[in-house]
């Protein structure tokens, strides 16, 4: 469903992302770990169209999307939960979500899996919060309403950079089975993570990026027992 091929991008004069290709399958779960500075946040806005693509490409359901605009890509079915999560603060979490749901509606009832209501399954705590501003909310409540609002968007692609970052321990856990149920759904989740343990148990496998490159691909049968490689959090460390 997804396939990015050998793209290069990076900011001014600067090139991050070097020759970096992956792919993501219908109802995959795929994982993308890194040391800090390693490129995965900017591989997220090159996906997204934040970032412009300087060679190579973008396909998405055997259509090339790296010339599109970011609501193109929306509309193309990708959602993304950026690293400091782009909520309008001031506007309650109603009003976020629900103009998150208006732009999902324009996907259609095909594409349709999410609910307001369904959010809140996932996220019951929101359900007492809808009338707050979500700028009152703490880094961790204002991280679920930011994943409720992109699966509001309706997409068969769900990108999360980061989603562990500011959450409790517990909540960190939880997002696991949170996870699971957004891919019961049929989304497929691209998941830029620090946390080997969680990506571990929430994707099927992973890619490894260093210095903007990918730099180790590992399949399922590795993947699963990543928590345990010492080589593998050597890489994850970054050392
Ligand atoms: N707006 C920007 N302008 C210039 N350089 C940037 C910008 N954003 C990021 N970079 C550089 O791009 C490189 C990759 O950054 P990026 O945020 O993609 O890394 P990351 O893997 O997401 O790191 P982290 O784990 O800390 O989130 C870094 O060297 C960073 O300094
Ligand atoms: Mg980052």
């Amino acid at each position: 469903m997804l396939s990015v091929e050998t793209i290069t991008a990076g900011y001014g004069a600067i090139t991050v992302l070097r020759d970096v290709s992956l792919t993501v399958g219908a109802n995959e779960g795929v994982a993308v770990i890194g040391p800090n500075g390693a490129g995965k946040s900017t591989l997220v806005r090159a996906l997204c169209g934040l970032n412009p693509v300087r060679s190579g490409r973008i396909v998405k359901d055997n259509r090339e999307i790296h010339g599109l605009p970011a609501h193109r890509r929306t509309a193309a079915g990708i959602g993304v939960v950026l690293e400091n999560r782009r909520l309008f603060g001031e506007l309650t979490v109603r009003t976020n979500l629900d103009l998150a749901a208006r732009e999902g509606d324009k996907r259609g009832s095909a594409g349709r899996r999410f609910s307001l209501d369904s959010i809140l399954a996932l996220f019951p705590f929101i359900e007492q919060r809808l009338d707050a501003p979500v700028e009152l909310l703490s880094g961790g409540e204002q991280q679920m309403v930011a994943i409720g609002r992109a699966l509001l968007l309706q997409p068969d692609l769900l990108v999360l950079d980061e989603p562990s970052t500011g959450l409790a321990p517990k909540i960190v856990k939880s997002l696991v089975g949170i996870i699971a149920r957004i891919r019961g759904e049929g989304v497929s989740v691209l998941l830029i993570e620090q946390n080997v343990q969680l990506a571990s148990e929430a994707a099927d496998r992973a890619y490894v990026m260093k210095l903007g490159r990918v730099v180790d691909e590992i399949g399922p049968e590795n993947w699963r027992g990543a928590v345990k490689d010492e080589s593998l959090t050597r890489a994850y460390l970054g050392a």
